[in-house]
């Protein structure tokens, strides 16, 4: 099937960046834009520049506003998502864990999300590994094998990226994070399913026990890895060229 056949994919980008400019807003701006020229996709950004200073005070999801409150349905609704947070004290911001705190439990289950940090010392890269994956595994979603660490040295005064490895890097993520997306519209029809039987685990089975039923999570035909590789491999091969002429 040709790209502009295909259905977009849903996807849902959260940046924990509180800053404006944020270093974190243009890492994720940079994945979506990438994977936007590899699948045609639709967007819906959710950037705490713009809603950190509205999530503080409450502690119930209806206490939040409507923005937020619509954020997170958003968030429970997406075929994948891409979450970038800067790094605090060696770890993802407080609020971005406050805002994935209101998320509902079972919604994320079986979704693809990939993982991206900005920190200023390169020394905190494993904050996806030991702080965001693990968040995420909370949720039984799919994490993505490849996240992607920027440090502060990677982006111009503009907040424009200049490096080449951390462009390199996001290719990487995306291409590999295609085959996985190829079957990630189907979690809609999951998360009918899931919810469905998530009432009736209420009544009798504990959660865990439920989505661990073949029927609810049934094992979905893996892609195969070709697109994703032709096109990495596509643009090493653009580089040798570019390098060979200027030589
Ligand atoms: C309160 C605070 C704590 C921070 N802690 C760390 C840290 O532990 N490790 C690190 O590498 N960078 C740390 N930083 C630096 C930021 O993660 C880094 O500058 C990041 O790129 C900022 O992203 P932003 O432009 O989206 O706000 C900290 C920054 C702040 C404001």
């Amino acid at each position: 099937m040709s790209n502009s056949q295909q259905k977009p994919l849903n996807i849902v980008a959260v940046s924990g960046g509180l800053n404006n400019p944020s270093k974190t807003e243009a890492l994720v701006q940079a994945i979506l834009d990438e994977l936007g020229e590899a699948t045609p996709i639709n967007v819906h950004f959710i950037k705490f520049s713009e809603i950190g200073q509205l999530m503080g005070g409450a502690i119930y999801r209806n206490q939040l506003p409507q923005r937020v409150q619509d954020d997170l349905a958003a968030v429970e609704a997406a075929d994948a998502l891409i979450v970038g947070t800067p790094v605090y004290r060696a770890s993802f911001t407080g609020l971005f864990k406050h805002f994935f705190d209101f998320v509902e439990q079972t919604a994320l289950v079986d979704v693809p999300v990939l993982l991206a940090a900005s920190g200023g010392s390169e020394r905190h890269a494993l904050v996806l590994e030991h702080q965001l994956r693990p968040l995420f595994s909370f949720f039984q979603a799919q994490t993505l094998p490849i996240g992607v660490y920027a440090t502060d040295k990677d982006f111009t005064p503009e907040y424009t990226i200049h490096s080449e490895l951390l462009r390199d890097r996001i290719t990487l993520a995306v291409a590999r994070a295609l085959p996985i997306l190829e079957w990630a519209p189907a979690k809609g029809i999951r998360a009918e399913v899931v919810k469905e039987k998530t009432q009736l685990a209420n009544q009798s089975l504990g959660i865990n026990k439920q989505i661990e039923q073949a029927e609810v999570l049934p094992s979905a035909a893996v892609p195969s890895l070709d697109a994703a590789e032709s096109r990495l491999h596509q643009k090493t091969t653009q580089k040798i060229t570019k390098k060979t002429q200027v030589a």
